[in-house]
């Protein structure tokens, strides 16, 4: 693999032990998928930033490489943290596990990475344009970042992003090549799409037969949200491995659906109508429990706009005593929220707005054994997908106001 002086030097050690070491790694990473060379990025997004994550030994990784004098020379994000800013919330941690999370973010930030510590960092400052490459983590954000916004990254994860960040380099390879972009899949939507959680649906569906491929979408409209595509970008990544998808007429490298597939033969189609989306949901939820006990929005998190239908949902409402109801964001949006209000009303209904966290970054166990809790109700399928497979707790699924009632009745269906 061709490299530039300046990339030598980094891997001959003039520039410190821990850039050799993170060159090194991309380097390794460069030969096996045939990289010609190293590429600057513009951002990196790190999934790395946890306890529950990364644990001790990651976090003296992390405390190491600050102590050596290490700092980020790109603009880089964090995903989730285990614990969210207000230190009154209880969201399952113990005192070492809140002292470890501390001294985590602690060394992040004195190596200059904004510690967002969200999954929608391109809500809040980290948002790439079209055609730049950049190494992101965490699927849903990536998805997003490759498929809405135009930007270029593989799928990566805690340590090749934080090699990228140290270095500023990612080997040129797989999505950042223009002719792994074309889709290899068209998926016809011949149904409406009612809200939010319906593009979830579709894409949990798609994910699964998808795996790794580019699936282009065709039949959804012109005017789909953000939201929307966010929810799908999601969904996509979570059953299945998608990190780039299409829209046609809607995302930008997909104006037509030749266009989409780059001029090469659709081979393989898929229809998605009311029968796929009514199973796909149906499998969503592992429980017959009537009873609703966690409620969980803000898989990824939240948005203004979902502040504010959520806000009109529970205006003059309560939460029922017997559910704990968390609306997971970061801390800008957040911010906004209470600017306009909507915080007011969500916590005055008795929800609870945790910033910088999600159930699958805080001890989800912990907390729900402490409360005697078996279910988790989300309108998110990343999150229903996730409940069950990495912290044992029965997803219940259904769309915001079908959740929203629940969490108000106690119960559903
Ligand atoms: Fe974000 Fe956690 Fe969902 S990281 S995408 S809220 S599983």
């Amino acid at each position: 693999m061709y490299l530039a002086d300046a990339e030598k030097a980094m891997l001959d050690g003039k520039h410190g032990h821990s850039r050799r070491k993170c060159m090194e790694l991309l380097v390794s990473l460069g030969e096996i998928y045939d990289a010609e060379r190293l590429i600057s990025i513009r951002s990196v997004h790190m999934p790395g930033a946890s306890i529950t994550g990364i644990g001790e030994a990651g976090l003296r990784f992390v405390e190491e490489l600050e102590r050596e004098g290490t700092r980020i020379p790109v603009f880089a994000t964090t995903n989730p943290s285990s614990m969210p800013p207000a230190p009154d919330q209880d969201v399952g941690l113990d005192a070492k596990q809140i002292a470890d999370q501390t001294r985590i973010t602690k060394a992040f930030d004195r190596m200059g990475v904004y510690t967002c510590n969200s999954c929608t960092p391109y809500l809040i400052g980290n948002s790439p344009r079209p055609g730049e490459h950049v190494c992101w983590g965490e699927s849903s954000a990536l998805s997003y970042a490759n498929s809405v916004m135009g930007a270029r990254t593989n799928r990566e994860g805690g340590p090749t992003t934080l090699a990228s960040a140290i270095t500023g380099k990612t080997p040129l390879w797989g999505y950042h090549l223009d002719k792994n972009r074309a889709g290899t899949l068209l998926v016809k939507v011949k149904k409406k799409l009612r809200d939010i959680s319906a593009y979830g649906t579709l894409g949990y569906f798609t994910g699964k037969l998808a795996e790794r491929g580019v699936p282009v979408f065709e039949g959804i409209p012109l005017d789909v949200t953000d939201d929307e595509l966010k929810m799908l970008a999601a969904a996509l990544a979570s059953s299945g491995a998608v990190a780039l998808f299409h829209v046609v007429g809607v995302t930008g490298e997909a104006p037509t659906r030749a266009k989409a597939f780059r001029g090469r033969k659709v081979r393989r189609v898929l229809e998605y109508g009311d029968s796929e989306e009514t199973s796909t949901a149906r499998s969503l939820t592992k429980t017959d429990r009537h009873e609703v006990e966690w409620v969980v929005f803000g898989c990824p998190h939240f948005s203004i706009s979902e502040f504010r239908q959520l806000a009109h949902l529970l205006e003059g409402k309560r939460v029922h005593p017997d559910v704990v109801l968390w609306v997971n964001t970061s801390v800008p949006v957040e911010h906004y929220a209470r600017r306009l209000g909507y915080a007011q009303v969500i916590e005055a209904a008795g929800a609870h707005i945790v910033c910088e966290v999600c159930p699958c970054h805080t001890p989800s166990q912990a907390f729900a054994q402490q409360r005697g809790i078996s279910t988790i109700m989300t309108n998110s399928a990343k999150m229903a997908h996730y409940a069950a497979g990495q912290f044992g707790l029965l997803p219940q699924y259904a769309d915001i106001s079908r959740c929203t009632q629940a969490a108000i009745d106690g119960k559903w269906r």
